[in-house]
């Protein structure tokens, strides 16, 4: 459920014109909901109200700081994967005792930045990471909260590319070594193992996946109390899908019913890290169509943004829904919704039946308030677009276009 609707023949972002905010602030342009979010947040959070838990918004999905601080404001803590990640969700205002620290290649000033803030915990993927993390914890003068990332050997079914919890990955520990690995940690000095971690996946549309993962480490779980370690927390990432075509994922109330179901006995807080399910649907992608073209072979429509602003299309062949913002009543004709970027594929959308547009009119692209943004670059030189939150019948610039200036601001 979103606050994206069509009222009065034309789109709305809540109270808003989809078409006065693209007419004030240009093209392309991200256009997020704060009544979205902040529902998304809510029914997520509330899924798990009946047992002791934290919920870290992934911070990768939408690194806005309006957003960030947005959830931060509603209780969220924050998983993040870098240097950069916790500079912003510090200067959001997420207290450091609600972040944990996921990701295979933490550098050391990474850490020593953690672990100088105070972060709740690290999310370690590799016997070197775990002998450096202690390294400069000792040389702190600090002890790091560690938990190890499990690699379960389940298969999450969906795009190969985010899917992270299978023996091939290279994500976490083997389930199988992992039990040596926190025997370790609990002899050197600087790092105490608090936690169990596993990320499987992302967009996930069924709750079998989380929950294979989930019984393989409670055996590990039960094996681990023989080394007699003060585990409390289980995190279990993120990785609940959404809608963005025909797929049908779990309600989080559903999701949260299941993992409360197989966790609610146990002494553990539960950590979960949940991106796409907050953001996705609340932001779109607002874009003009610069010229129609016929080919033998196809309809083009040829629009302002592109691979860069939405990568999601040409890297995993992502659908995104493609609609008119303000309906013209024409009859649909097969497509492809393409940027201006010299490749082939920079597309949005290929093989769509959508209403014949014209020159001038606009298209927003639904669900691209996860890993859109984010993901852009500047290829071909391009500026990126702005971002605009809307929050009932007030719209503020939460990113501004970028500049040409500010595009070689770097090199000079
Ligand atoms: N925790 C960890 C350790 C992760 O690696 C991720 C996502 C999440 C949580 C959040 O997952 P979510 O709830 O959003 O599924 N760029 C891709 C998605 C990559 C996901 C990477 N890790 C896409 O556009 O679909």
């Amino acid at each position: 459920m979103h606050h994206f609707e069509h009222r009065n023949g034309t789109l709305f972002a809540e109270g808003v014109s989809v078409k006065e905010l693209a007419e004030r602030f240009g093209t392309p342009l991200y256009v997020y909901s704060t009544a979205t979010l902040t529902r998304h947040f809510q029914a997520f959070d509330s899924a798990f109200a009946s047992m002791e838990h934290l919920t870290c918004y992934s911070v990768k999905a939408n690194s806005n700081l309006h957003v960030l601080r947005l959830l931060a404001s509603l209780g969220a803590g924050m998983d993040i994967v870098s240097g950069g990640e916790l500079y912003r969700a510090l200067l959001a205002g997420v207290p450091a005792e609600r972040i944990v620290y996921s990701g295979v290649g933490k550098k050391p000033a990474e850490i020593r930045q953690a672990l100088d803030a105070g972060i709740l915990m690290f999310n370690v993927e590799s016997v070197q990471e775990l002998l450096r993390i202690n390294e400069v914890a000792r040389d702190m003068g600090k002890t790091a909260q560690v938990s190890f990332r499990i690699n379960p050997d389940v298969d999450p079914k969906t795009h190969p590319y985010i899917s992270t919890g299978l023996k091939k990955n290279k994500f976490g520990l083997n389930i199988d070594n992992a039990l040596e690995a926190y025997a370790l940690a609990r002899d050197l000095p600087a790092v105490e193992p608090v936690g169990i971690d596993c990320h499987i996946g992302s967009q996930l549309t069924t709750i079998e996946p989380f929950l294979e993962a989930l019984d393989k480490l409670l055996i590990f779980y039960d094996k681990l109390k023989g080394l007699n370690l003060n585990i409390r927390y289980l995190d279990l990432g993120g990785g609940l899908g959404i809608n963005y075509n025909e797929e049908e994922p779990p309600h989080p109330t559903e999701f949260g019913a299941a993992l409360t179901k197989a966790l609610g006995h146990l002494p553990l807080k539960l950590i979960l890290e949940p991106g796409r399910v907050i953001v996705g649907n609340a932001g779109i992608l607002v874009t003009e169509v610069l010229y129609t073209k016929q080919t033998p072979s196809k309809n083009f429509v040829i629009v302002d943004a592109a691979m860069n602003d939405l990568l999601r299309p040409s890297l995993y062949g992502s659908f995104h829904r493609v609609d008119e913002v303000v309906p013209q009543g024409r009859p649909a004709q097969d497509v492809d919704v393409v940027g201006p970027i010299c490749e082939s594929g920079d597309f949005l959308a290929k093989d769509r039946l959508l209403p014949e547009v014209r020159q001038g009119e606009r298209l927003a692209v639904y669900s691209a308030g996860a890993y859109g943004f984010t993901m852009s670059s500047n290829y071909n030189t391009r500026p990126r677009a702005a971002e605009i939150l809307v929050d009932g019948e007030q719209a503020i610039v939460a990113r501004r276009r970028e500049t040409f200036e500010s595009l070689v601001a770097q090199e000079l």
